[in-house]
């Protein structure tokens, strides 16, 4: 039962990444901005601190491509399905074009502000505080430059575009993984979660400030069964699961995301204006691992 609702929720969003009749012509989002880490970057960590190498960006776009990946992104294919041109990072200034929206992300962002410099710990220092400053720094001159007209008017979005847009948000598993580098517990880690989220909600109530009345919020992902995350931080064999992925560090996420949740609902009251959709990535990603032969994108013998 349990791996049947996972399929269903995945099987929705894929049928709303897959279908735009799902949404277009009804959603009719002119703009999308975008606030996050690895998950969502196309471009950001890459302009400021050199692009991310092959094999990223091999497979669809045949170079490196600023993603932390070697295909497309979700928010790549949310754009696509509203019909837009993908996000361009707005810490990159070669050719960029914002006329659609704009993309805060930095692969290694944390919400909360790091204590460690990108090269003591690979945190990014564009953690979301400072994606917030760049939004509002956007907000603010992208409409005085766009008033100069000629090529601007083509580049920078029109002043309406803020109030109807698209704003996603996807962002946390960083500052999960910091508390695993600094070998803290799983309560340990569970202790600061609130302080986390305090400050993702406050994130979310300044863009409502600026007129932003439509927030798509993904819940983190299942840690536990990261390679990344398997190999630097291992747990002992009896914390492994069937599937391979280690059961405290997916405690973790399920507790940052049953938090989460929690905040979206209390936000919808008090944002009323507001549509805030929580959306399940843990499912999506848990089906995609735990039954990727079945789903034809692996054929590893180790799925169930
Ligand atoms: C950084 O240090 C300050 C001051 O000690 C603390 O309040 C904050 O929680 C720390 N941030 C992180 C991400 O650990
Ligand atoms: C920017 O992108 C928009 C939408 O794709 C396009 O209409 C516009 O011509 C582009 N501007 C420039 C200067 O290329
Ligand atoms: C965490 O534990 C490992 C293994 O015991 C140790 O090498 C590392 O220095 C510790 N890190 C911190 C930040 O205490
Ligand atoms: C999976 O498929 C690849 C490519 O067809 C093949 O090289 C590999 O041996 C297969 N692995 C397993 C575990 O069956």
């Amino acid at each position: 039962m349990q791996t049947q609702r996972f399929l269903i929720s995945f099987v929705s969003l894929a049928s709303f990444l897959i279908n735009p009749r799902v949404c277009s012509p009804t959603c009719g989002f002119p703009a999308i901005f975008n606030f996050g880490d690895s998950n969502s970057d196309t471009g950001g960590l890459s302009a400021a601190f050199g692009q991310a190498p092959y094999p990223n960006g091999q497979t669809f776009f045949h170079s490196p491509s600023g993603r932390f990946s070697d295909g497309r992104l979700i928010v790549d294919f949310i754009a696509e399905e509203l019909g837009l041109p993908y996000l361009n990072a707005f810490l990159d200034s070669i050719g960029s074009n914002f006329s659609h929206g704009a993309n805060f992300a930095t692969a290694g962002s944390t919400v909360r502000p790091p204590n460690t410099t990108i090269s003591q710990s690979g945190v990014s220092p564009i953690s979301l505080d400072v994606q917030l400053v760049q939004f509002s720094d956007f907000f603010t001159r992208s409409q005085l430059i766009r008033n100069r007209g000629g090529v601007f008017k083509q580049l920078l979005p029109r002043k309406e575009y803020f109030s109807q847009a698209l704003y996603t948000f996807d962002i946390g598993q960083n500052d999960l993984t910091a508390g695993l580098k600094l070998n803290m517990t799983t309560d340990q880690i569970k202790a600061y979660i609130p302080d986390v989220l305090d400050q993702l909600s406050d994130a979310i109530r300044k863009v409502y400030m600026k007129g932003g009345r439509r927030f798509w919020i993904h819940n983190t992902a299942p840690i536990g069964c990261l390679p990344y995350v398997l190999d630097r931080f291992p747990v002992p064999a009896s914390q492994i699961d069937s599937h391979g992925c280690a059961i405290p560090r997916n405690e973790i996420a399920r507790y940052f995301n049953s938090e989460l949740k929690t905040r979206v609902i209390g936000l919808r009251k008090e944002l009323s204006k507001a549509a805030i959709t929580y959306v399940d990535v843990y499912s999506i990603k848990l089906t995609l691992i735990t039954q990727a032969r079945k789903l034809g994108i692996s054929n590893q013998t180790n799925n169930r």
